[in-house]
This record gives structure tokens, C-alpha cells and sequence, in this order.
């Protein structure tokens, strides 16, 4: 069984005046909070059992807004991040969540389109090795660099670097086994004050353990971090919609295609969203059932 963990912490002082009172990963996404579309994903993955990491001060409005995940068939952990000390803190936090099972973690404010979930889950829930994706972007030293060779062997994997070794960047998307908490507990502080999980992802690649996954060349994926990723996140989810009349970003929906609830809940999630266009469409999908 694997579980997973669901990263809404951070400082996000891109977002600033935005995130002064509301934690980002709430902000709005066209119609929906920005952390149900990496939760959409997750249940997508199969993964039931899921820690919700948020600041102290916002894990309460997590809680009022996800409940106990029985809405989606799941279990939701609530954990809080004291100070925001980098991706790799998850672990440390998370530590007895994830006792002896696999581990995905997905951070909150990361969005993918068309990335075929089920399929990637299946991947990295082969063997005992670590997996990251890679993606081509246009601008890859604002992430995680990976390069490989063409047999796929990884070359060199670096955090945000100046002169980058590939266009293949690492979005916030990965696997480990449950010996990454103690990974994390020999990490060393960055120098930018953070437990980088590109230096998790290292360690793993110096054992000849990191696979990488390419996902779908359809895929679209956002890291919805400032303003201005946010507004193009908002556009194309928009459109897509518009085009397809589907709801991207819909727990409930993915949650009930798993055979995970029944009209039961989503009756219940409907009824506390009637006025609202995506509470029409869990009708519909109710009704359609
Ligand atoms: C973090 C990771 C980076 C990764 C990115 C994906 O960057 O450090 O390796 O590519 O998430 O969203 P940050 O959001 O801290 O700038």
C-alpha cells in the first residue's frame, strides 16, 4: 500500500500581499481551491491513506475544508510544518505516517494535465526504487534539473542551476520507500536554509536507485508558485473546461470513478455545493451514474 503526502506548507512570499493571512495552496484555481487538483491526483494514483502537511496556524482550515477525507474515500493525517524548512522537511514531519510503506509526495501547489496518473502510480509502485518525472520546460533553472542518457541512466541532477544540463525539469511529483525519513534526517540545510528533496533525489541517484518516469508528451503541467503561473494554471484549466465540459481537479469525481464512494457522498458533497457550478456538476455526474 502506498501512501501519500500532500505539501500545503511554505512561506510563499512570491504571493505576498495574497498569502499574508490565506496559505496559498487555498487560493482559487478558476473555481476550486488550488490544493484539489494535486489531491485529484493522488486519489487518481490510487492512494488512499494521505498526510496533509500545512502551517500551524492553517491546518484547521484544511480540516474545515477536506474534512476527514471520507467525502473522497480516504483517510486524511493532518501534520503541521512548524517553520517552512524545505520540501525534504515532509519526511521528518511525516515520519510515523509513513512507517515501513512507500511514499509519494505531491506538493500542493503543483498541477498536472493529461499526466495519465493511474499509469505513473503503477510505475513507481514496481520495485524499491526512487522515482521523479521529467518534463521539458522552457525555462528550467527555476527547478530541478535531470539529464539522462539515452539508455535512461541519470547524469546529473541539480536545484535550480544557472547553466542547465538538460530542458528536463523535476516537478513536484515523487516516490520513495519508507527509508527516505532517514535520508532526510543526515540532509545538511541548504544554503538558501532549506532541506532540498533535490538533494534526497542525489543521495538516491549516487546508490543507482533514481528512475525517472517520462509522462505523456500531452502532458501539461504547472507549478501554480507566483502570480504569474497562477493566472496562466487559471487559463487553461478555463478553457479546458469550456472545451471538454468536464471538471479538472474534481476529488469527488476521481474518488467515485475509483469505486471509492457512492451516490451516497456524492449527494452529500453536491448538497454543500448547490449554488455553485461545480456543485452542478457532481449532479450530474450523480445523475448520469
Ligand atoms: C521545488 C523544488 C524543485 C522542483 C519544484 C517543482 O522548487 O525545489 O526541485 O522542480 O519545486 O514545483 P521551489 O518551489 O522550492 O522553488
Amino acid at each position: 500500500m502506498m501512501k501519500g503526502i500532500l505539501l500545503a506548507g511554505g512561506k510563499a512570499t512570491r504571493f505576498r500581499p495574497a498569502t499574508q493571512a490565506v496559505s496559498k495552496q487555498l487560493l482559487c484555481v478558476y473555481d476550486k481551491p488550488l490544493i484539489y487538483y494535486p489531491l485529484t491526483m493522488l486519489i487518481e494514483m490510487g492512494i488512499q491513506e494521505i498526510a496533509i502537511i500545512a502551517a500551524g496556524e492553517t491546518v484547521d482550515v484544511y480540516r474545515k475544508l477536506l474534512g476527514d477525507g471520507s467525502r473522497f474515500g480516504t483517510t486524511f493525517t493532518y501534520l503541521t510544518q512548524p517553520e517552512p524548512g524545505g520540501i525534504a522537511q515532509a519526511f521528518l514531519i511525516a515520519r510515523h505516517f509513513i512507517g515501513k510503506e512507500k511514499v509519494c509526495l505531491l506538493l500542493g501547489d503543483n498541477i498536472f494535465l493529461n499526466a495519465h496518473p493511474n499509469r505513473i502510480a503503477a510505475m513507481a509502485a514496481n520495485t524499491d526504487n526512487a522515482y521523479i518525472l521529467a518534463l521539458p520546460h522552457r525555462n528550467p533553472s527555476q527547478y530541478g534539473v535531470v539529464s539522462c542518457s539515452r539508455r535512461g541512466e541519470v547524469l546529473s541532477i541539480e536545484e535550480k542551476p544557472q547553466k542547465p544540463q538538460s530542458h528536463f525539469i523535476v516537478p513536484g511529483l515523487y516516490f520513495y520507500n519508507a527509508s527516505v525519513v532517514q535520508t532526510a534526517e543526515n540532509l545538511q540545510v541548504s544554503p538558501r536554509g532549506e532541506l532540498e528533496i533535490t538533494d534526497i533525489n542525489k543521495y538516491y541517484w549516487k546508490k543507482s536507485t533514481l528512475k525517472v518516469i517520462y509522462p505523456s508528451k500531452k502532458t501539461k503541467w504547472f507549478d501554480a508558485g507566483c502570480p504569474e503561473d497562477l493566472y496562466h494554471a487559471v487559463r487553461v484549466v478555463r478553457q479546458k473546461q469550456k472545451q471538454t465540459g468536464k471538471q479538472i481537479g474534481c476529488p469527488e469525481e476521481a474518488a467515485f470513478r475509483q469505486g471509492w464512494i457512492g451516490r451516497r457522498e456524492l449527494e452529500q458533497s453536491m448538497r454543500q455545493n448547490c449554488h455553485s457550478a461545480y456543485g452542478q456538476y457532481l449532479m450530474e455526474l450523480m445523475e448520469h451514474a
